[in-house]
């Protein structure tokens, strides 16, 4: 039995709120070696956690970047190398934190609620095979705190 996802009842930092999302992240991926169901099952444990306003993969696939599992409204569902935020971190194979997305060249509005965002490449055998990208609709919202736990989280995968 896993434990329910509330954001009430992970703790009151973020660093305490990120280290029970590890542990519950950890215990629903050990043991589970679909991709897919792992990535739906993060998705949604961020998501409720933190209360974000978008949240979910992209996997590469044939050169680009297609859709995957997520948490909130409709998204893009392809998005090419070096393009956005997304396109970006692959390109770099490293997580971009973006504080306010208008600023950042050639982001993809997905959705004008989306203020600021955080994009994590998944890396496997040095290759990028898929991003988390999640979107807030503050400015400012994710920082080094963030990049260091979600950079762990996708390690599991
Ligand atoms: N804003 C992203 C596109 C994906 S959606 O936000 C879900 C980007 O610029 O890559």
């Amino acid at each position: 039995m896993h434990p329910h996802v509330e954001g009430e009842n992970l703790g009151s930092s973020k660093i305490e709120k990120y280290n029970s999302l590890y542990k519950i992240v950890k215990s629903f991926v050990d043991g589970e070696n679909d991709d897919i169901a792992n990535m739906a099952n993060v998705a949604s444990i961020i998501h409720k956690a933190f209360s974000f306003w978008w949240t979910g993969f992209y996997r590469v696939i044939d050169g680009e970047l297609v859709l995957g599992p997520f948490q909130g409204p409709v998204a893009c569902t392809r998005i090419a190398f070096g393009r956005g935020v997304c396109g970006s971190a692959w390109k770099q194979a490293e997580t971009l934190v973006v504080p306010d997305v208008d600023e950042f060249p050639g982001h993809i509005a997905c959705s004008s609620a989306s203020k600021s965002e955080i994009v994590v490449p998944i890396k496997k055998g040095g290759e990028v095979v898929g991003v988390l990208d999640i979107d807030s609709q503050y400015l400012g919202t994710f920082d080094e705190i963030d990049k260091e736990y979600l950079e762990k989280i996708v390690d599991l995968l």
